[in-house]
């Protein structure tokens, strides 16, 4: 982008309010998770590997939010738990989760193990049920948002993304689903489809050549790809009050890649 705009959100638009990011470590999640620490957030960061959390929490509390975090695998259900209960116990009622961990690799079907297949949906689809449901009794109500982290691929047939195609459509009628059941409580459940977002492991995972880079940009309507604050600055308005009246709902951020 050529010119940075004018930021158009208060900078107390999150001040006091907790938030719990899976996958916080890297990519999109720990731009969401920076993003809501700017806006006066606490964040509580959680993914497998320590050394990753220790260095993205630092980088929060160095330029003056206020980050902690929790290490699990979001697999194991007890491990989720037990980081949520952690970020309850340390700083009261929990106002936003966003479940953002996800694993992918490239593999068309008939090269790809039923164990391979299953990773995938463990990671992402029971990773999310596993941070959602487990976030239910923590949660401020009414309030309360919840966000994850779709991807195009859960719409539209993608060439050796089997796996995380399944997964995300799993997330997305999960999102539908928690929304359904949990609005009467004011808690709201949305999710967000980031399309090719700039310098994430997710694109450089399926972006692999330059020839595969170039035929990419002819599909996304916009010609480019995305920054990590467009994703973050939609999960901030999701997060926000002003989207009290948004649930069940599933938002492209993907420069039109799904039109095409
Ligand atoms: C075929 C593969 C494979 C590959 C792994 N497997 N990589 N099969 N092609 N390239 C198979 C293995 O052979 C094994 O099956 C099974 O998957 C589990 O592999 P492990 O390495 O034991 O799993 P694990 O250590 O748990 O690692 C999980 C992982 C890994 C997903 C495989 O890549 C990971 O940890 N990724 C996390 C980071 C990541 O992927 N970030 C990108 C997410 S972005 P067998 O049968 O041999 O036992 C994203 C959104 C992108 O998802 C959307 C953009 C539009």
């Amino acid at each position: 982008m050529t010119d940075v705009p004018t930021d158009p959100f208060r900078d107390d638009m999150l001040k006091g309010r907790v938030v719990f990011v899976s996958g916080g470590s890297s990519g999109v999640n720990l731009g969401v998770a920076t993003r809501f620490a700017e806006k006066g957030a606490h964040v509580t960061l959680v993914s497998r590997t320590e050394e990753k959390l220790i260095a993205a929490a630092d980088t929060i509390t160095s330029a003056g939010g206020s980050a902690d975090y929790a290490v699990a695998d979001v697999r194991d259900a007890e491990a989720v738990r037990a980081a949520l209960e952690l970020c309850h116990e340390r700083h009261g009622l929990i106002d936003v989760v966003l479940s953002g961990a996800a694993g992918n690799f490239l593999a068309p079907v008939n090269k790809l193990s039923s164990n391979g297949f299953r990773t995938v949906i463990d990671i992402d689809l029971i990773g999310t049920y596993n941070v959602l449901k487990h976030s239910y009794d923590l949660l401020r109500r009414p309030g309360a948002a919840l966000i994850s982290i779709s991807a195009p691929q859960a719409v539209r047939p993608m060439a050796e993304q089997s796996h995380a195609g399944a997964a995300k459509a799993g997330i997305n009628m999960l999102t539908k689903n928690l929304a359904l059941e949990w609005g009467g409580e004011g808690i709201r459940v949305n999710a967000i489809s980031p399309g090719y977002i700039a310098n994430t492991e997710g694109t450089s995972r399926l972006i692999d050549t330059p020839e595969k880079s170039e035929a990419l940009l002819r599909k996304i309507p916009v010609g480019r790809l995305g920054e990590k604050t467009e994703i973050a600055d939609l999960a901030l308005f999701l997060a926000s009050d002003r989207a009290a009246y948004i649930t069940g709902a599933i938002f492209d951020c993907d420069g039109g890649l799904t039109l095409n």
